[in-house]
């Protein structure tokens, strides 16, 4: 049977987007059932329209599924998106897992697994303080959590085993490179071969 991925995350100027949407092409072609969803949106319309990458981001994901409790639900995996937000998990990506207690007092996010994935503007501005902390959380659901390690040589090139992570730079706009959809695809490849062990 067809490992269930539900890739959920919040994005506001695409990068993390571009993550995810790797992540949702990678996990299909090796055979899985995915759906990739982002967060709804919760800045005020007068930040966003202040920014002309963010305005222009929330307009091109506007008519796209938005995440709800369900797909949490449904998935045997979830990878979760974040942009680092001062080393931690963005408010809206938060807000979607304080939308979860109802499944989680049923143990309903129990025993899937879990991993994540971030950018950040600096190599060291807090990726893997915001991986630790979205693991937090997993943690509270009973959630299994995969994290990629070095159980692969393309580890010792990303350099990341809390998860996946992007640095956009100054400009804050640098496209995924080789190192970054190599990790992605390690990742959503260990995390689909961990779950559907877990489904068997
Ligand atoms: C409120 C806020 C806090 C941020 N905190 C950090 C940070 O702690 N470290 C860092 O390197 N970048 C930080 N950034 C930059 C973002 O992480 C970067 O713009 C983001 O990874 C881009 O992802 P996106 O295009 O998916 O939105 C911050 C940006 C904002 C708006």
């Amino acid at each position: 049977m067809a490992v269930k991925l539900a890739v959920i995350y919040y994005s506001a100027t695409g990068t993390v987007e571009s993550m995810a949407r790797r992540i949702a092409e990678t996990a299909e072609a090796a055979g899985a059932e995915v759906r990739l969803r982002h967060v709804a949106e919760l800045a005020p319309q007068e930040a966003i329209d202040s920014n002309d990458a963010w305005r222009a981001h929330v307009e091109a994901v506007a008519d796209e599924p938005k995440a709800e409790v369900d797909d949490i639900v449904w998935a045997d995996a979830v990878l979760f998106g974040t942009p680092t937000r001062y080393g931690n998990v963005a408010s809206q990506l938060k807000q979607y897992l304080d939308s979860l207690s109802g499944p989680w007092s049923q143990g309903l996010l129990a025993d899937k697994a879990y991993a994540g994935f971030t950018s950040s503007q600096t190599a060291h501005g807090g990726q893997e303080t915001t991986l630790l902390a979205l693991y937090n959380s997993v943690h509270h659901f009973g959630g299994i959590i995969v994290s990629p390690g070095y159980t692969d040589g393309s580890k010792f090139v990303d350099g990341n085993p809390y998860g996946v992570s992007h640095v956009t730079g100054a400009s804050n706009d640098a496209p995924l490179t080789d190192t970054e959809t190599t990790a992605l695809d390690h990742l959503t490849h260990r995390v689909l071969r961990i779950a559907g062990k877990l489904a068997a």
